[in-house]
């Protein structure tokens, strides 16, 4: 199963998906994930880095590079699920193209649906595991003790307000393109994580 999941920032897009991956055997492909590892490893130019702090997106064609090299790989072959990708039209046509190459195309678009304030709440308060990845929060899901955590650069208030800016001037084009395409599917975020799982799974038909 090929599946998109497209939401705000906080719609809960990577704590779903982490759950979701497992239920249907395919890998999670985040390129928000794929982004700050290369950033970690000291292989994203300065001048991406900034535009990531400042809740600006990177440029289509180095994202768009990176799914299609990651989509051939052979843990791909039952399916995959990916998180923060396509954001922008030339993303969602690049992604249809290097699909239909292989005779492939999309089977389901997710849209996250949660209100802005809550999605601020969700970011502002998100804290990632250093070592795991597990996402928490300080307020719904708070983390162990001891638990080495990191505070996302772009998870600042300002920042946040500014990434909501870009995905509603940019992403949100999306869900027309995929609706027109009769595959998109809204899913209403709020409410506890597992209430969001069940909603999803159902629209996926795999409940
Ligand atoms: P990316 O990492 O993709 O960030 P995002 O899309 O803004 O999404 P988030 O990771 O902020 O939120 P999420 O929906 O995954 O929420 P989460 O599950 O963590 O992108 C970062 C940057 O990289 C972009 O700004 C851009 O610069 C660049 N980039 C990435 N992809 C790009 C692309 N394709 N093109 C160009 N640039 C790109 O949940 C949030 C919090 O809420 C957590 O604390 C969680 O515990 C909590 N939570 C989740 N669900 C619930 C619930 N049901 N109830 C209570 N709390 C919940």
């Amino acid at each position: 199963m090929r599946v998109v999941f497209v939401g705000p920032p906080g719609a809960g897009k990577g704590t779903q998906a982490k759950v979701i991956c497992v239920r249907l055997g395919v890998p999670q492909i985040s390129t928000g994930d794929m982004l700050r590892a290369a950033k970690s490893a000291g292989k994203l130019p300065a001048d991406l880095v900034a535009k990531m702090a400042a809740g600006a997106l990177v440029p289509d064609g180095l994202v768009i590079g990176l799914i299609d090299e990651r989509v051939r790989a052979t843990d791909c072959t039952p399916g995959f699920l990916l998180d923060g990708f396509p954001r922008t039209s030339p993303q969602a046509e690049a992604l249809d193209q290097m699909l239909a190459k292989r005779g492939l195309k999309l089977d389901c678009v997710l849209a996250l649906e949660v209100p802005k304030e809550l999605l601020i709440e969700r970011t502002v308060l998100r804290r990632t595991d250093k070592r795991t990845g597990q996402i928490y929060h300080l307020k719904y899901s708070p983390p162990p003790p001891g638990a080495d955590l990191e505070h996302r650069a772009d998870d600042r208030e300002e920042v946040v307000r500014k990434r909501l800016d870009t995905y509603e001037g940019m992403t949100a084009e999306l869900l027309p393109y995929y609706e027109g395409h009769g595959i998109l599917r809204r899913i209403d975020g709020v409410g506890s994580v597992d209430e969001v799982t069940t909603r999803i799974l159902s629209a996926l038909g795999a409940k």
